[in-house]
């Protein structure tokens, strides 16, 4: 009953006249896989995406915003022009956001009020470094995140966002968790949505694994009963690669 999604995060890569070739090159391929389908992409191609996708079956995300509609924030990106722009999605909480940005808890709920606000969906990110996974933390820290991303949140709000758990271990090293590793922290994740609403909401919600996603291994990954898509950088950024995670069914 939850739509399964392949969702590209591009990072900080192309330009909008790549943005544009990527596009030509999985037009009119993406109907009918039943899986929605996703691209994120940096602020300065979102123009062409959005122009480019419109009519077809892709969605559109941005990979960050501010958590103010508007006003004296030098360098930063409004939920409201996202969404008069046409974005679906605003990816927030990555971990290289988080890293190198030093986005808080704090921020990212913020954020995903306003991106609510906004009508668009917040693809909240969440996952655990290496040492916290080799202490026994993991666990506890992601439902933490999650626990703090989603304060304030109404139910009805929640079942339509996106959850996305990427192990910072397993982001562009090419070491995806094993299947089993991403189905543990997706169920973990899911009891932690039904303690903090109810069952119901917590089996809607969907739930995404993000790190070193690639056609080869996503069939397994999406096999798994608590994994309902990919969040995927590498693998997500030539069409005929993010083709092949698309209809991964076939
Ligand atoms: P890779 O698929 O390149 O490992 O990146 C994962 C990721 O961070 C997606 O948000």
């Amino acid at each position: 009953m939850r739509t399964p999604i392949i969702a590209g995060n591009w990072k900080m890569n192309k330009n909008p006249k790549e943005t544009q070739e990527f596009l030509d090159g999985i037009k009119g391929k993406l109907a009918e896989s039943g899986v929605e389908a996703i691209i994120g992409a940096p602020a300065i191609d979102l123009s062409t995406l959005v122009a480019g996708a419109e009519g077809s079956p892709l969605k559109t995300a941005a990979e960050n915003s501010y958590f103010e509609d508007e006003g004296a924030f030098t360098g930063e990106t409004s939920p409201k022009a996202l969404s008069e722009m046409g974005l679906d999605y605003v990816i927030i909480g990555h971990s290289e956001r988080r890293q190198y940005f030093k986005e808080t808890d704090e921020d990212i709920n913020k954020k995903a009020h306003a991106i609510l606000k906004n009508n668009m969906l917040p693809i909240i990110c969440c996952g655990e470094t290496l040492e916290q996974r080799e202490a026994g933390k993991a666990e506890e820290w992601v439902t933490g995140q999650i626990e703090n991303a989603v304060k304030g949140i109404s139910a009805a709000d929640l079942v339509k966002s996106v959850i996305a758990y990427e192990p910072i271990w397993a982001i562009g090293t090419g070491k995806t968790a094993t299947a089993d590793q991403a189905q543990e922290m997706a169920h973990v994740i899911r009891e932690k949505i039904a303690s903090l609403y109810d069952q119901d909401t917590a089996d809607k919600v969907r739930i995404l694994y993000g790190g070193s996603v690639k056609p080869a291994n996503v069939k397994e990954l999406m096999a798994k009963e608590d994994i309902d898509g990919g969040l995927v950088g590498g693998a997500s950024m030539d069409p005929e690669s993010f083709l092949a995670l698309v209809n991964y069914q076939n």
